[in-house]
């Protein structure tokens, strides 16, 4: 039984500039429905329903036994932070030391502890908007002023709003944050896109976010770091997870790599906030570095698959239109013919009409940063990291039905 206690406590005002990342409030209510007896169709959370390589799994269980479960050094475990060094840079072409890396508890805790470490009170800062809300939210909680830019959708995806980047540096931003291979719209920078920018951070000495998240979840071809342009390497921060390319999202297992005098101060913060990464979950990480190529190739390949289908799928519904993403977890359709073909005019409606009747579950961009006032068009994104593909056919196949049913 619940007790009634008195709040006569006092929460800080610096409270009120925390964001949050809405994703997990679907999740919730998506929960709350499935709990009902309903059958739910995860498109909303960008978890993935595969299990984590044997290998990894395997190594875990060995470093309990052995004993791992002590304390260990804020920075990561020496193993795990040479590993990271050779991995992480010579995926990216460029060389990083062991004192270039300090492991983390996910990709997320780099994120505002590189805002903690670099960002004095007032300055500018260019985040991507449509993008992870964190960004927004750590910047306003350390008291920066977040300047969003977009993307512009072209015929051959979606590219960034170079206009709203230079207006930003114009106005005085010192950081930017970069998400290429982006949540949640799947868009991708070609080459001359990533030099363009590396370009402008570098005359206008910025220094630079680069969220990897899904750089290893390319599905053609090889990814592309903007560390690797001459000049930025000084410049730019790495926020490195195992979550995506190792289905390890739950183990929380990353690293913030970067200049050596920016990552002595994360390791500062690491002893500040959790003492150090959970010990025998680094041995795991090492096995994954160390793991057969196959075992992580199995995760992409299952994941094409879904992907490729949802976005044909979706292309054959009037009123949709949605690029296939090059890399990650997110297909990001544009609905705004078809929020005007089924009579709503707002996402939020939409998704929630779309969700109490049918079971399918998605986000909508209002989920991915505060919308920018000139945005004439509506999106929603659409995970399908979190749903077997029998699933995922049925769940369109109910969308299908549902907005036939509801097309005036
Ligand atoms: C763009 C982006 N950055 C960071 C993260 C956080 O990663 P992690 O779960 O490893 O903390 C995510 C997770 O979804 C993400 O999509």
């Amino acid at each position: 039984m619940a007790l009634f206690i008195q709040f006569i406590m006092k929460i800080a005002k610096r409270m009120d500039l925390l964001g949050s990342e809405t994703a997990f409030a679907v999740s919730a209510e998506a929960g709350r429905l499935a709990a009902t007896g309903r059958k739910i169709f995860p498109f909303h959370l960008g978890d993935i329903n595969l299990s984590t390589p044997k290998s990894v799994i395997n190594a875990a269980k060995k470093a309990i036994d052995e004993g791992k479960t002590g304390y260990c050094p804020a920075p990561g475990i020496p193993e795990l932070r040479k590993a990271l060094a050779k991995d992480v840079g010579d995926a990216r072409g460029v060389f990083y030391d062991v004192d270039n890396v300090s492991v983390q508890p996910g990709g997320k805790p780099s994120i505002g502890k590189y805002i903690a470490a670099i960002m004095e009170k007032g300055d500018y800062v260019l985040y991507p908007n449509p993008g992870y809300p964190i960004y927004e939210s750590q910047i306003e909680f350390y008291k920066g002023i977040a300047l969003p830019y977009g993307y512009i959708n072209t015929p051959e995806g979606l590219k960034l709003d170079f206009n709203a980047i230079e207006d930003g540096i114009q106005k005085g931003a010192k950081h930017i944050f970069y998400n290429n291979y982006n949540n949640p719209t799947g868009a991708s920078s070609p080459v001359e896109e990533i030099e363009r920018l590396a370009k402008l951070v570098i005359n206008n000495n910025m220094f630079l976010i680069s969220d990897d998240a899904y750089f290893d979840t390319l599905y053609d071809g090889e990814p592309k770091s903007i560390a690797s342009i001459p000049g930025m390497f000084e410049r730019t921060l790495t926020m490195y997870t195992f979550s995506k390319k190792f289905a390890m999202t739950g183990w929380r297992l990353g690293a913030s790599i970067g200049p050596e005098k920016v990552i002595e101060q994360i390791n500062r913060l690491n002893v500040n906030m959790e003492s150090c990464t959970t010990h025998f979950v680094q041995y795991a990480g090492l096995a994954g570095l160390n793991a057969p190529k196959n075992e992580t190739q199995e995760i992409i390949d299952i994941l094409r698959i879904r992907r490729d289908r949802l976005v044909e799928i979706l292309n054959e519904i009037d009123g949709i239109e949605a690029h296939l993403p090059e890399a990650g977890f997110y297909v990001f359709p544009k609905i705004t013919e078809l929020l005007k073909n089924t009579g709503f005019d707002d996402v939020e409606n939409f998704r929630k009409a779309v969700l109490n009747e049918t079971g399918v579950s998605f986000c909508g961009r209002h989920h991915f940063g505060r919308p920018l006032n000139d945005e004439k068009d509506y999106y929603i994104r659409l995970a399908f990291s979190g749903i077997d593909i029998d699933d995922l056919e049925e769940g369109m196949l109910l969308f299908k039905e549902w907005i036939n049913n509801n097309s005036k």
